[in-house]
Formats: structure tokens, C-alpha cells, sequence
């Protein structure tokens, strides 16, 4: 009896210590896990409730006349007859600054070259350039006071060469981006609303062109509806930290999760999906100026959610190998080394290496090693490698 007592007495000594040392671990750990898992905790479990309910939808709904105030600037450079008696497969929008010229050349004459692609591919892709205006050194765009005509002047001879930049009004800036998304959106309706497909880009991301184009006869053949692809952004809770570019206020956005959305890279939807984000973009106010949550916000108003696809990148580079580049969609932060890329990915060499059974076998151990290497950058998840 007074054995068994003590043992007793020992084992819950033990446990006692044990509970102790855990939880001094967690408490010395306990600021990063606020700040990082915490949030990203609470936010997902309020997601269910975000996506599946409306008071997003109620509470930043605005009158008509007060929603025209983000989209009824003048356009600077149009193209009405762009997509005009064609039959579109894709309108591709790569968001760019004034400033980025050599980007935008890089564009034209590798992923984004219109020519290459009929030839080749068969089908007719548009490839146009959204822009705002420039700024003088005080932030106005250039028409005011102090215009910069010069710089201009400069994009009205690149625009008279290509025939592919849309401009309008605003001053181009980061915290404007969601202006430029919506100058897409009406521009999409009012311009080429029978394009199949329609994808918006940033102008430092890689397209592998071929890939896309072919997934995209694929899916239209099946007759798509409600189709948006991209990386997702599940239930990611906004930026509270003043410091931060991404910084959202209450007053602006009020709940602890965003409705997921896909990273603004590059994402591709439909065009029924188009028309209803056009339609949302009518009442919702645009003042948040994260472009690609202001899309999942729209989106959720007319109850649309985003499916992920594997081989659409986030902030990361792919990694450069035969095998990636017969799965790629999208890879993101390439500027100088786009030219060799794009030779690369789409050399014949590729398909023949990668197909066959030992071609399969080969690559899906290459990209395995690749993919599957714990705190990879944000490109392909492990599994892309086994598809
Ligand atoms: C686009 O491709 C066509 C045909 O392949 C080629 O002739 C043309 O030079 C290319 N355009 C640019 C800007 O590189
Ligand atoms: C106007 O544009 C030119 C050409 O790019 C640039 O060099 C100059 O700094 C700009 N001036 C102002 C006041 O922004
Ligand atoms: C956005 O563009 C408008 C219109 O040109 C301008 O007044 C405003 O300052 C810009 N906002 C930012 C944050 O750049
Ligand atoms: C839109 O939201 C902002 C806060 O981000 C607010 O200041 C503004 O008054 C709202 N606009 C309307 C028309 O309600
Ligand atoms: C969002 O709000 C608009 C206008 O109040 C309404 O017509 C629409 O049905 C709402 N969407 C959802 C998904 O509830």
C-alpha cells in the first residue's frame, strides 16, 4: 500500500516535469508561433465561414456612382479592334509600369510573341500591356501641372511599333494596382468579351505558352464554366503591421481572413468568370489595393472560387530542367535570363527526352529531387513531381 502510494507520488512527479518542460518550450517559442502559425491558424478556421458566408459582399458594397469613381478614367492608349472577327482562345493582360520597356520587349519577342504562336500553336492568343500614366516627382500622373511628355511621347512611338499597350489615366503605382485590375476587367467586357479564356500576368513572369495553350483547348473542349486557376492563397490573413507594403487597415478590411484567392503572378479564368468579376467590380469598393485579393473579393460576391493548378508558380522561380519545362505553366522573377529560358523550355528536344515510360520514370524522380526539398521556395508543391 505505502509502496504503490509512492510510486505513484513519482509518476506524477514525472508527468508534472514533463508538463513543465513542454510547456516552457512553448512559451519560449511562443512569439514566433503567434506571430506566424497563430494567425494563419485563426484565419483559416474563420475562412470557412469567409467563403461560405456574404458579409463581405454586404459590408464593402457600394452605389454605382461611387464604384465608377475607380474605373471611369480616360484611356490614354486603346485598341477597340484588338480581338476584333477573331476567335480567341486567350486575352493575356501583363500588368507592367511606363518604365519597364525592356520587359515588355523581352514579352514580345519570346512567350508573348502573337506571330510565333498562330504559326506554331494554331490558335490566336492577344497579348496587350496594361499601364497607368506616369508620374512627375510630386505623384500626379503627367498630364497635370508639371506633364512629362517626353516619357510619353516614348511609349507612344513603342505603342505605334506594337499596337499593344492599354493606358489609361491614373497615376501607376503599386498601391494602384487594383485600378489597373479593373481597367482590365471593363476593358475585357467592352473590348474582347468572346476571348474563351482570359489571363492576367505580371511583366516578370514566364508563360510556357505551349503548355497553356494546349490545357486550354483541352478544358474548352469539355465545355468550361466558373474556371479559375492559379496558386491559391487559402485563407491568408491580412497584414496588420503598418511597415508592410501588403498593410491593410480595419477600416478597409475588417475580418481576421481573406476569401482565397490566386497569386496575381499569373492566373487564368474563363470567360463567364470574367463577365461576373466585371459585374462585381460595379458595386464593390476597390479601395483595398492588393490587386489579386481584390479579385477573390469579387470573386466570392458572385460565388466563384479558385481550384489550384500545380504548375502555376507563386513568388518563386522553377527550376530549370527538361523535366519541369514539359509540365510548366507559370514561373515568376525572370527579367534577364527570359530569352534563354523560353529557348530552352521549348526546344524539341524536351518532349523527347521527357516521354515514354523511361522518359516518365526519369522525370518524376528528377523533379522528386527537385520539388520535394523541404523550405523550397513558393514554386511547384511535391506532389507536381508524380503527375
Ligand atoms: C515573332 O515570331 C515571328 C515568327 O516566328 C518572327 O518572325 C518575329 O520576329 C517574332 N517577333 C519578335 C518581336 O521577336
Ligand atoms: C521625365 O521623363 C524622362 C524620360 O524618361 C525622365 O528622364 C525624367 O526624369 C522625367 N522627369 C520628371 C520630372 O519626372
Ligand atoms: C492612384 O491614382 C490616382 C489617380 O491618378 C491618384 O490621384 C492617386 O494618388 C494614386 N494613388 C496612389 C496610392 O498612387
Ligand atoms: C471605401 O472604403 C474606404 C476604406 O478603405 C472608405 O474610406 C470609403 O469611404 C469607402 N467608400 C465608400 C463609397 O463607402
Ligand atoms: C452580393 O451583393 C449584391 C448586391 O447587394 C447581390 O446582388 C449579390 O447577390 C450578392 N452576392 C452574393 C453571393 O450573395
Amino acid at each position: 500500500m505505502f509502496v504503490n502510494f509512492r510510486h505513484m507520488r513519482k509518476c506524477k512527479l514525472v508527468k508534472l516535469m514533463t508538463s513543465c518542460l513542454l510547456l516552457s518550450v512553448v512559451m519560449i517559442c511562443w512569439e514566433q508561433l503567434d506571430l506566424i502559425v497563430v494567425s494563419h491558424v485563426r484565419s483559416y478556421s474563420f475562412r470557412y465561414l469567409v467563403n461560405s458566408f456574404t458579409y463581405i459582399n454586404r459590408s464593402l458594397t457600394i452605389p454605382r456612382e461611387q464604384a465608377r469613381s475607380f474605373s471611369n478614367f480616360p484611356y490614354l492608349l486603346d485598341h477597340p479592334d484588338k480581338c476584333a472577327g477573331k476567335d480567341v482562345l486567350l486575352l493575356v493582360f501583363v500588368k507592367s509600369f511606363p518604365e519597364n520597356t525592356e520587359r515588355r520587349n523581352a514579352i514580345r519577342s519570346t512567350w508573348g510573341n502573337e506571330t510565333y504562336i498562330q504559326n506554331t500553336l494554331g490558335v490566336a492568343v492577344k497579348v496587350v500591356f496594361a499601364l497607368g500614366a506616369i508620374g512627375t516627382e510630386k505623384g500626379e500622373p503627367f498630364w497635370s501641372k508639371k506633364s512629362n511628355g517626353s516619357f510619353q511621347e516614348q511609349l507612344v512611338q513603342e505603342d505605334q511599333t506594337y499596337s499593344d499597350l492599354i493606358q489609361k489615366n491614373f497615376l501607376d503605382s503599386f498601391h494602384n494596382l487594383t485600378l489597373k485590375l479593373i481597367l482590365q476587367f471593363h476593358w475585357m467586357h467592352s473590348r474582347c468579351a468572346h476571348a474563351r479564356f482570359f489571363m492576367t500576368a505580371d511583366d516578370d513572369v514566364f508563360v510556357h505558352m505551349p503548355n497553356l495553350v494546349s490545357y486550354l483547348l483541352e478544358a474548352s473542349r469539355k465545355g468550361v464554366a466558373n474556371f479559375w486557376i492559379g496558386r491559391v492563397h487559402v485563407g491568408a490573413p491580412p497584414i496588420r503591421s503598418r511597415g508592410s507594403k501588403y498593410y491593410v487597415s480595419y477600416e478597409t478590411y475588417q475580418w481576421s481572413s481573406y476569401p482565397d484567392y490566386t497569386a496575381g503572378a499569373g492566373y487564368v479564368i474563363s470567360s463567364d468568370v470574367a463577365d461576373k468579376i466585371y459585374h462585381a467590380t460595379l458595386t464593390l469598393n476597390a479601395s483595398i489595393h492588393i490587386d489579386d485579393v481584390f479579385m477573390g473579393i469579387c470573386a466570392n460576391a458572385v460565388g466563384v472560387s479558385p481550384q489550384r493548378h500545380v504548375y502555376f508558380s507563386g513568388e518563386g522561380k522553377a527550376p530549370y530542367h527538361p523535366c519541369i519545362y514539359s509540365q510548366m505553366m507559370t514561373s515568376h522573377g525572370h527579367v534577364e535570363d527570359i530569352h534563354e529560358l523560353w529557348r530552352a523550355a521549348t526546344h524539341p528536344e524536351v518532349r523527347r527526352r521527357t516521354s515514354g515510360l523511361l522518359g516518365k520514370l526519369y522525370c518524376a524522380a528528377v523533379r522528386a529531387a527537385l520539388l520535394c526539398k523541404p523550405n523550397f521556395v513558393d514554386t511547384y508543391p511535391c506532389r507536381a513531381a508524380f503527375l
